[in-house]
């Protein structure tokens, strides 16, 4: 198996602030959505919380000592809101800058470059009951709070991310309602979050760079592409037609600034859409530095005249499936990096990429998840290809650094490339965490001196050290 990386290319790992820090309330931070969220039987399975989560708050050095360990070039990690500004659009809280501060000069001093992600998902409480994102005030409650961050972390943060998976927390929270504010069904709700959101999203960009504080700023959007089913042209159009609906609802207005034109229309009609005007519209599509993808699996269609909305049916694939049920389908990402590199005019960052598996600890204490390293060479064997071929991607994040709280699916299921013993909070680098060492060693490698080489495999590049 081949992995040539170019010169400078990124490996890193991510982390958000709720799925791993813990310290509910601790140092003033105020309640986020998703504290209350947890605390309603019935929401989160198990009944699980992130009120501790992997006590990375207390942790963070050990946490950054063990990325060192695995030679990661760089981290992706979210500021929790609530730590900053405890009620949203109130007092700032120095405690929460404080944190995050100590946080970023561990990691610039381990030579590990900061990403930070400004919301992922975890907005206060206190927002969330004037509206939360259905509010138009919510774009200047977002913008001071931007402001807030760039003013304590611009100059040692080179790279800033406005927002993390739109796409997810407006559906999940408006449509499924498996996410806070918990509702379900209201379509009119997401798409209006999902424009103050996009809204937000370039507010902040502009202030960035009125700043003039140097480095970069994008957004993260998650891409679960939609690949046609056969090559037959009306599957193919199925498939352009689901992803107007799904992620490009989110991509095209950030890209090429307008909603996608035939799901707004059917939106429209069925009185979804909200008023938009074009100022708003040029706001959205203020310029950005690059663009985070987020993606684990595809989704394949066929034409389906039968559904009036998309026009598709769903087609399985016959292919290996993670412990949470999703479809491995590397063939697909290779297709919608096709399409990326077709339509981006900023370079890419795979910002989230990685497995879910039902780890275990073996009798002797390591956990053997070849599983992960198998995905892992999947996904980066077509990403290596797809930069061969030309595509402009700097950098991939594995998510996740560590096991951690899987949102509304609690602590079962595992992605990290470090097993966190919640019991104990005991972190044990897995297999695919040493594996992914030896990548990056062969990376940098390979960059010394000029040839291109194989990654070496997991055992026999290891001993037992980082365990
Ligand atoms: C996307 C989200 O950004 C992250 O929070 C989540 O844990 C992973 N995907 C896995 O579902």
């Amino acid at each position: 198996m081949k992995l040539k990386f170019p010169k400078n290319f990124i490996f890193g790992a991510a982390t958000a602030a709720y799925q791993v820090e813990g310290g509910r309330g601790e140092d003033g931070k105020g309640e986020s959505v998703w504290d209350l969220f947890c605390d309603i039987p019935g929401k989160i399975d198990r009944g699980e919380t992130g009120a501790v989560a992997c006590d990375h708050y207390h942790r963070f050095r050990e946490d950054v000592a063990r990325m060192k360990e695995l030679h990661l070039e760089s981290y992706r990690f979210s500021v929790a809101w609530t730590r900053i500004i405890p009620d949203g659009d109130g007092e700032v809280n120095p405690a929460g800058i404080a944190f995050y501060s100590r946080l970023i000069d561990e990691l610039l001093a381990a030579g590990i470059e900061p990403m930070l992600t400004m919301y992922h998902w975890d907005l206060p409480q206190a927002l969330q009951d004037r509206g939360g994102w259905t509010n138009p005030e919510s774009v200047k409650w977002y913008t001071r709070y931007a402001g807030v961050l760039f003013d304590a972390f611009g100059g040692r943060v080179k790279k800033f991310i406005t927002f993390n998976e739109p796409f997810v927390f407006t559906d999940f929270g408006y449509v499924t309602g498996s996410f806070p504010p918990g509702i379900k069904g209201d379509h009119r709700s997401k798409l209006l979050a999902g424009h103050h959101v996009l809204m937000s999203h370039g507010a902040a960009v502009r202030l960035f760079r009125e700043k003039k504080l140097g480095g970069e700023i994008g957004i993260t959007l998650d891409y679960a592409y939609n690949c046609p089913a056969s090559r037959r042209p009306e599957d193919v159009e199925a498939a352009a037609r689901a992803n107007e609906f799904w992620a490009g609802w989110y991509f095209e207005p950030i890209v090429f600034g307008h909603y996608p034109k035939y799901a707004a229309k059917w939106f429209e009609a069925h009185g979804m859409l909200p008023k938009i005007t074009e100022e708003e519209m040029k706001l959205i599509a203020e310029p950005v530095d690059f663009l985070g993808i987020n993606h684990y699996f595809c989704n394949y269609v066929a034409a389906d005249p039968s559904n009036e909305r998309e026009g598709t049916r769903p087609v399985y694939p016959c292919v290996p499936y993670s412990d949470n049920g999703w479809p491995i389908t590397e063939d697909g990402f290779y297709e919608m990096l096709q399409y990326f590199r077709s339509v981006l005019k900023v370079p890419l960052y795979i910002t989230e990429n990685g497995i879910c598996l039902n780890d275990v600890v073996d009798v002797d204490g390591t956990v053997e998840d070849s599983r992960r390293i198998d995905y892992l060479k999947r996904y980066l064997a077509v990403l290596s290809r797809a930069i061969e071929e030309g595509l402009d991607c700097r950098g991939y994040y594995y998510w996740s650094l560590m096991d951690n709280m899987e949102w509304a699916a609690g602590y079962k299921p595992r992605f990290g490339l470090i097993y966190v013993d919640y019991a104990t909070q005991r972190r044990i680098v897995k297999q695919s965490g040493r594996w992914y060492r030896a990548l990056i060693d062969e990376k940098n490698q390979t960059q010394r001196e000029g040839t291109p080489r194989l990654v070496k495999e997991d055992r026999t590049a290891f001993t037992t050290d980082a365990v």
